[in-house]
């Protein structure tokens, strides 16, 4: 029996699966993803957008951010069969949650396409079959820091990238891209659910992420920890792959899809 099938077969017999992906699991969307040869942090330095550039010099954070969402959300970009399989599995009633470190909103859209989405509360792009827990935030919203006012990204990047810089809320708070920036926390409800749904997971599945950023990059281990079956599906070797117990090299788009048809016969 091949690595796939073995999976699938733990995927039919387990509980609780949950997903956790990485910018992997976008690329075939044509999103960048952050590492390798032409990842996103070969062309920007990470500093300009850490939240003490943001605190330090909104002007010039902004400056720079507008230029990180044209190159790494330059057009339309749709779910891939990657997203759908994920989004199907839940419906199949095959997949709890999905986990991800990605703010470009793909999984949610992905899921609204077989079901009906609700304005849940943000971080959480629904809270049906299968919740989708947005640990990173989401890129496509702004927040203001003053009165906390959420609202759609494009028009204020817009005025930002037309000089309004850096673009406030009608309160006079300065906007900030809705997404935890490096060197801020992760909001402690996000990242609470998020281990305890990979303690209660009875297969963990890692798509599309290096496993290098904490407190992510963790639940992996924390899943493995409490018995879980871990299934890596990447590209590239990771340093979590001496724990798991299946590892997959294929391309999302090929592997998920196999897999999602594999636990259904
Ligand atoms: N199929 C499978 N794996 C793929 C594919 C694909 N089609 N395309 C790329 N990959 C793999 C790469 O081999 C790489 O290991 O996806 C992984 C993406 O890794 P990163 O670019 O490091 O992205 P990610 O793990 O999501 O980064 C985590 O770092 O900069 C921060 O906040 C940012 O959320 C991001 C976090």
């Amino acid at each position: 029996m091949g690595d796939l099938e073995r999976l699938a077969d733990d995927v039919r017999r387990a509980d609780t699966v949950v997903a956790f992906t990485g910018a992997g699991i976008s690329a075939p969307s044509g999103v960048p993803t952050f590492r390798g040869d032409d990842g996103v942090w070969e062309r920007f330095d990470e500093r300009q957008f850490a939240y003490g550039r943001f605190q330090r010099d909104p002007e010039g954070f902004w400056e720079d951010r507008v230029e990180l969402q044209r190159t790494m959300f330059d057009g339309d970009f749709e779910p891939n069969t990657a997203h759908e399989a994920l989004a199907a599995m839940g419906r199949d009633g095959d997949l709890e949650a999905i986990l991800t470190q990605n703010t470009d909103g793909l999984h949610g859209e992905a899921a609204a396409v077989g079901g009906e989405t609700n304005d849940a509360e943000p971080n959480t792009a629904r809270d049906t079959d299968p919740t989708v827990l947005e640990l990173h935030g989401n890129s496509q919203r702004v927040r203001c820091t003053d009165c906390g006012n959420r609202r759609d990204g494009d028009p204020i990047f817009e005025r930002a990238a037309d000089g309004d810089l850096p673009p406030t809320c009608d309160c006079g708070g300065v906007f900030k891209p809705d997404v935890v920036l490096f060197g801020e926390q992760l909001p402690g409800a996000v990242i609470q659910r998020a281990r305890s749904l990979a303690r209660e997971s009875d297969v963990f599945l890692a798509i599309g992420s290096s496993l290098v950023v904490e407190p992510a990059a963790s639940l992996p281990r924390l899943a493995a920890s409490t018995g879980a079956t871990v299934g890596i599906l990447n590209l590239e070797s990771t340093p979590v792959d001496g724990i798991a117990d299946i590892v997959s090299r294929e391309d999302v788009t090929d592997s998920l899809p196999r897999l999602r048809d594999l636990v259904l016969e």
